[in-house]
């Protein structure tokens, strides 16, 4: 195949839109265009409100956009184009039928798979982008062949997982740990990785673009979440040891990050990890590895999900416990809605499980995120959970709570100092920088008495707060009956 000169995305999302920009960016002569079907979207896409927010990506796009980097409704059109078509749509859990609530739902893959075999009349390198299950390739590629009337037009499938995070993306695009590529060992799957490989290496050294079989691309993406997640579950376990020992969780995650073998990142203990891959992607390794009789594989890695629920479990016990085991009609301040700071995505995030458990004992919830809108967070509150998902919600609390529960008991500020003015306690939920530079000598002033601070993120100065006044609970911190012992 001839030096690819135009890529079609499919997909507009949290990965097809950042990572189309920056290949647009390091790539002047390739024509990039990314397609969607949510017209909303691509309208965003193409104005000056991207549909996500992510540092710096408003700068990449808007120096490419109409020049090599356009955003269009017209699936058919530019995937019949194309020389390369990323497929970058969603991959969410199934929820009926065989696999429900593990299985990931390939729905919207195949509706792309039918569409590109319907309008293709030249041959194309297909991307998955999107993170799928193991041999997923093998299933697309039947219905690439099977529904494509030109029997001369041929679909080389090339595994590309995305291992951008977000909040990150712009950096992580730019400097990628790895790229890797994933094709079938012929000469035609070679010559594919080759040409998609061209792409990269206009920015990423050689020695970081990493070829392997389809299968080892699919499942090393698959791995590398779930390992990330398991590294949060474990630091997470253990803020619960160093809670009920008078240990402190960053004292040891710092000693445990100089072991060169384990290393320092990844080691923050929280209210639970969140976003929109990691419980996806454990629980469809799960799903797989039950799918093959791996029962005690499966086992090992759910529990990476059931120890973040246990978390989340636990800080929602921690609050009411240390409220005088009540909450009821108190005013808690939330500060942070999304999954993690630098995004306005609410995907799995801690905070809606935390909100359940304290609106499940009557509390009345004032939330504040830079970036997330009231309506998101109304939508994420009242969105039926599923028992699969969270089998251990605290208080036994019963999901779908009504709109109007909802609407009675939460109320959403665009300023802090007001989401916590009048509350007894305020949560962090988000790790956004901001929140450290927060007055909280007014804050305190302005909360009910004794003031409780519960950081689930530990960025906040619990020293000055006590100073302050503040009653402080933090994540694997020393806790007040041990401080008082000191
Ligand atoms: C993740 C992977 O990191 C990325 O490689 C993959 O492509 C997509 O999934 P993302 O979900 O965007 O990225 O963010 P990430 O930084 O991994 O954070 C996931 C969750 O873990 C967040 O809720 C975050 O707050 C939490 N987290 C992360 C912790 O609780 N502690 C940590 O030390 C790190
Ligand atoms: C370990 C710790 O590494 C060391 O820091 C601590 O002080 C004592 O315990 P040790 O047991 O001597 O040291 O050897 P180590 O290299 O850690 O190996 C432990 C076991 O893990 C061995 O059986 C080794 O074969 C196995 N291993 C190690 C693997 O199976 N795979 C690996 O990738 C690494
Ligand atoms: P991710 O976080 O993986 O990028 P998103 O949900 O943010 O996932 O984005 C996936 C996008 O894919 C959505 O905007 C959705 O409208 C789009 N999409 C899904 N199926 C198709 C399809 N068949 N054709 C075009 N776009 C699609």
């Amino acid at each position: 195949m001839a030096k690819p000169t135009r890529i079609c995305c499919i997909g507009a999302g949290y990965v097809g839109g950042p990572t189309m920009a920056m290949i647009a960016l390091k790539c002047p002569e390739i024509i990039v265009t990314v397609v969607d079907l949510n017209e909303s979207r691509i309208n965003a896409w193409n104005s000056e409100t991207l549909p996500i927010y992510e540092p710096g990506l408003f700068e990449v796009v808007k120096a490419c956009r109409g020049k090599n980097l356009f955003f269009s409704t017209d699936c058919r059109y530019h995937v019949a184009q194309a020389d390369i078509v990323f497929v970058s749509v969603n991959t969410p859990t199934k929820m009926s039928g065989v696999g429900a609530g593990k299985a990931a739902d390939l729905a919207y893959w195949e509706g792309a798979a039918r569409m590109i075999a319907s309008v293709s009349t030249s041959s194309k390198i297909i991307v998955e982008k999107s993170t799928v299950p193991v041999k997923t390739a093998e299933a697309i590629g039947k219905v690439l062949r099977r529904n494509c009337p030109h029997p001369d037009v041929q679909f080389e499938i090339l595994s590309n997982p995305e291992f951008l995070a977000e909040g990150t993306a712009i950096q992580d695009l730019t400097n990628p740990d790895r790229v890797l590529i994933g094709g079938k060992e012929t000469e035609s799957g070679r010559a594919a990785v080759a040409a998609l490989a061209s792409v990269y290496a206009h920015w990423v050294p050689a020695e970081r673009i990493l070829c392997a079989n389809l299968w080892s691309a699919e499942l090393s993406k698959l791995t590398a979440n779930a390992m990330l997640a398991q590294r949060i579950s474990s630091v997470n376990s253990i803020s619960a040891l160093c809670e009920a020992t008078g240990a402190d969780v960053q004292q040891v995650a710092h000693a445990l990050g100089t072991d060169s073998r384990i290393g320092p990142k990844f080691l923050n203990a929280s209210v639970g990890f969140g976003g929109s891959c990691f419980q996806k992607d454990i629980l469809n390794l799960v799903y797989i590895c039950e799918s093959v009789g791996l029962k005690r594989v499966a086992d090992y890695w759910h529990s990476v999900i059931q120890i973040n629920d246990y978390q989340k479990h636990r800080f929602v016990e921690m609050v009411i416990g240390s409220m005088f085991n009540t909450v009821s009609g108190k005013k808690i301040a939330i500060l942070g809605f999304a999954f993690k700071k630098d995004t306005g995505d609410t995907r799995e995030t801690p905070a809606i499980d935390v909100c359940h458990g304290l609106i499940a004992d009557d509390a009345r919830l004032s939330i504040y995120d830079p970036q997330v809108q009231q309506d998101q967070i109304f939508r994420d509150l009242s969105m039926p959970k599923f028992q699969w998902d969270h089998p251990m919600l605290p208080n036994g609390a019963q999901v779908p709570f009504s709109s109007r529960e909802i609407d009675r008991t939460v109320s959403v500020s665009s300023d802090p100092y007001k989401a916590c003015a009048g509350s007894h306690a305020l949560c962090v939920m988000t790790e956004w920088d901001e929140f450290k530079a927060l007055d909280f000598d007014r804050i305190f002033a302005s909360m009910s008495k004794p003031a409780f601070v519960f950081d689930g993120r530990n960025i906040l100065d619990h020293e000055r707060l006590r100073s302050i006044g503040f009653i402080v609970y933090a994540l694997g911190k020393p806790l007040e009956p041990f401080l008082q012992k000191q």
